[in-house]
């Protein structure tokens, strides 16, 4: 029997004769996206590295298909070429798709999004080679650009996220009264071909129409060191913000500690408050109240989260108990602090807090440092009792620190916002299902700037 060998995997199959490249690929269980199998839309091109003479010959439609793409004379249409002895054929990378916000929105549970991002950090915590640490820049005018790279090789993705906004800050809050599209670029882990170029933010599929800088990926990143510290029996979850950001993260939250069953939010708009707790009552499908005051939300949580627009600490750290668990998100804001737009560094968690917990919690220490923040970087200058407590998330994974020993330890992850593995993971889940949907727009060019046909691995 024939047999055929997919390139760059390198997988070789034994075929009926006649079989098409596209038959003998999905048999296999391999990925080619087609979308119309009658040698028309093109999105099926592969490559032939050898044997094109053990090929069917081309037909009318698959001649024009490939002029009309400028297709190179080694390349074929997989849903018309038929095998007839042994052929090589390269999946061509094997599509490079712009999804634009519309074909994206609401494709990944928000559960398929966190175990991404935690099984990025895993990976990541092995080989911290994966990720570089966050960078930003700020124009005079004060838009802030972000950047977030990062390689998930076992979502066959490695690539880079950039998010713009206009910054402007109203008393004690931060807000971005103009936010650009934010646009993941992924490229394929293995082969360097471009394979995503995602426009707009990630909505999950429970919360489609949510919409905060970067509210899925940073909520996914707050569970990573959520998990590792709260209890794993958290019953009553506390909230701070009620915004879309915050949503996401008690939607996150309840994706790792599936025993919460009651939620308390506060935030300092009663309307609002009171709109997010109904809101999530139904998406949740378990009571979410909205608390009177910080003090409120705090007594008799198990875990709480900080998911604010706030430059100043939300509760007082006086008022936590044994066996409590925060998260936070605010981080850090030098550029505006450089730029002479604030003074001080912005906290959403105050120094009782960190005095108080046992364990502090960041997802990596050089971003502390880089970003110069006041929580964690500032507060443990020459404080050995808070600097000793500091963690991170890769010391942890990899064992060479503690998480939550005892269930009486008051712990504190703060999400520094670096993800980009995570980011990678998310955007690798999002392309097989924009394959696998048939959405987004495939790029009619080769996914590959330059390939060298004569190099071999040895
Ligand atoms: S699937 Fe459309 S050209 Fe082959």
């Amino acid at each position: 029997m024939p047999k055929v060998t997919f390139k760059p995997a390198g997988q070789s199959f034994e075929v009926a004769a006649g079989t098409t490249v596209l038959v003998a690929a999905i048999q296999n269980g391999l990925q080619l996206r087609h979308d119309c199998t009658e040698a028309i839309c093109g999105t099926d091109r592969v490559k032939i590295l050898s044997g094109k003479e053990h090929l069917s010959e081309k037909n009318e439609n698959e001649e024009l298909t490939l002029e009309m793409m400028n297709a190179a004379p080694d390349e074929r249409l997989a849903c018309v070429a038929r095998i007839v002895g042994d052929v090589r054929g390269t999946m061509a990378a094997p599509v490079a798709i712009l999804a634009k916000p519309d074909d994206h929105r609401g494709i990944l549970s928000m559960a398929e999004a966190v175990d991404a991002m935690i099984d990025a950090f895993r990976n990541w915590a092995k080989d911290p080679l994966l990720a570089e640490l966050r960078r930003r820049t700020h124009t005079p005018k004060n838009v802030r650009i972000t950047l977030h790279q990062g390689a998930a090789p076992a979502y066959g993705t490695t690539g880079i996220m950039a998010h713009a906004e206009l910054v402007r800050i109203f008393g004690d809050k931060q807000k971005y009264p103009r936010r650009g599209r934010p646009v993941l670029v992924l490229y394929d882990s293995d082969t360097a071909a471009l394979k995503l170029i995602l426009v707009g933010e990630m909505h999950p599929k429970e919360l489609p129409d949510a919409n905060s800088v970067v509210a899925m990926p940073t909520a996914c990143a707050s569970m990573v060191g959520t998990d590792l510290l709260a209890r794993k029996n958290c019953r009553v979850a506390g909230v701070f913000g009620a915004g879309d950001q915050a949503k996401l993260h008690l939607l996150a939250l309840t994706c790792i500690r599936k025993s919460i069953d009651k939620v308390r939010v506060f935030s300092p708009t009663r309307a609002t408050r009171e709109k997010f707790a109904a809101e999530m009552s139904v998406v949740l499908g378990i009571e979410v109240v909205a608390a009177e005051s910080a003090a409120e939300v705090i007594d008799g949580a198990d875990v709480i989260v900080c998911a604010t627009n706030s430059n100043v600490p939300v509760f007082d750290g006086d008022w936590l108990v044994p066996g409590q668990h925060v998260t936070s998100i605010v981080s850090s804001n030098i550029g505006l602090k450089k730029r002479g737009h604030v003074i001080q560094m912005r906290r959403e968690i105050d120094e009782r807090t960190l005095e108080r917990a046992d364990i502090l919690m960041t997802n990596v220490w050089g971003q502390e440092e880089l970003d110069k923040t006041a929580v964690f970087w500032e507060a443990s200058l020459d404080r050995p009792n808070i600097a000793r407590k500091i963690v991170d998330a890769g010391e942890v994974i990899r064992g060479e620190k503690n998480a939550r020993t005892d269930a009486s330890q008051i712990t504190y992850f703060k999400n520094c916002a670096f993800w980009g593995i995570g980011a990678a993971a998310i955007g690798g889940l999002i392309y097989e299902k924009l394959l696998q949907q048939r959405r987004g727009l495939v790029l009619d060019f080769n996914p590959h700037e330059f390939y060298d046909d004569e190099w071999t691995e040895d």
